[in-house]
């Protein structure tokens, strides 16, 4: 194991605060909202995954967004109610599950939470690093933190998972099954990451059933909108701000969003942060959800990929989003955005 830098709190009586302001008010988000979907409604770039199968056949038109604020506001115009499933952007919450139950701390040490500067489902990444998983948001360390949750059974950690995402979610999240049996039939490559990783020592689970629960995860569907609350929850310290549950603890929340910020956006975490300069979480059916910690949640849904596997228009309307409501965590005056 790699020396890990721990920042220790002198412990001090201290008056906390966050650095963040508020959305603007409801008409003006609205507003903007209605302009970033006329903006690039007719983009028409990229191309649709289709190393699944039944992802290949959705409609590359589909383009929905919405915005939740952590007061519970909502906006939400296109096809904002259009179910896909919701892939790896199921990577932060099981994340966030996992820290609740184990610790953050205890949950770094068995995932890591550097950056890995590859592809998602990278191999090398697992070779370069003496720590094996770098990352929850990678393919590797997302296959590890499912194998950390809690449950005696596959079955009883699946249900673990889909209420987890649930609660985060405000409703019931349904699995597609026509998504996970196409996944479950062409997913060698990561059962195949999996059992590098049990060989390393780096699995707290069966490795092929962790792939399989992992599969299912990723199958279960979402809309834009529930990401936007899904993501707003995280932006609220934990708290759901439509059904006020409070889903984890605000201490690991920040470091979920820590951790989604260095590899959110895979080998282009780095321009993402540049441009966007927000946590946010891509998936390859073509969502994004981008995080505004205190103010909300964005989520975008636009199928059409790069070659990293992030929706190109979700990248473009996350983008000027984040300038027009003024998101950017580390602009510090307007007038230097
Ligand atoms: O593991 C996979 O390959 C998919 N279930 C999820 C990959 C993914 O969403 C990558 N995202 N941009």
């Amino acid at each position: 194991m790699h020396p890990k830098l721990h920042i220790e709190d002198k412990g001090d009586t201290i008056t906390i605060r966050v650095s963040t302001g508020s959305l603007p008010d409801l008409d003006q988000v609205r507003a903007i909202v209605t302009e970033a979907h006329a903006t690039f409604a007719d983009d028409h770039t990229g191309v649709v995954a289709d190393y699944i199968p039944a992802l290949a056949r959705v409609s590359p038109d589909l383009f929905g967004i919405s915005v939740v604020g952590v007061g519970g506001r909502d906006v939400g115009i296109g096809d904002c109610d259009h179910l896909f499933s919701i892939q790896s952007i199921s990577k932060p919450f099981v994340f966030a599950l996992v820290c609740q139950e184990i610790g953050a701390e205890t949950a770094r040490d068995k995932i890591g939470v550097n950056a890995t500067g590859l592809p998602f489902n990278s191999v090398m990444a697992v070779e370069l690093n003496a720590d094996r998983t770098m990352n929850p948001m990678v393919n590797a360390g997302a296959i590890a933190t499912t194998s950390c949750v809690p449950g005696a059974t596959a079955a009883e950690k699946f249900r673990f998972i889909q209420e987890g995402l649930s609660r985060f979610a405000g409703r019931q999240l349904e699995i597609d099954q026509e998504v996970y049996e196409s996944e479950a039939a062409t997913n060698l490559r990561n059962r195949g990451i999996a059992k590098l990783l049990e060989g390393y020592g780096r699995m707290y689970w069966d490795a092929l059933e962790a792939t399989d629960i992992y599969t299912r995860q990723c199958s279960l569907n979402v809309t834009s909108k529930d990401l936007a609350v899904m993501g707003a929850t995280l932006a609220d310290g934990g708290v759901n701000p439509i059904t006020r549950e409070r889903v984890i603890d605000a201490p690991h929340c920040r470091r979920v969003l820590a951790a989604l910020a260095t590899a959110g956006l895979y080998e282009q975490s780095g321009d993402w942060l540049f441009e966007i300069g927000l946590p946010g979480k891509s998936g390859v059916s073509g969502g994004i959800v981008t995080i505004a910690p205190g103010k909300g949640a964005v989520g975008v849904f636009a199928p059409p990929l790069d070659e990293a596997g992030n929706s190109i228009k979700g990248q473009l309307v996350t983008k000027f989003l984040s300038e027009r409501l003024g998101l950017n965590l580390f602009a510090s005056r307007p007038d230097a955005a």
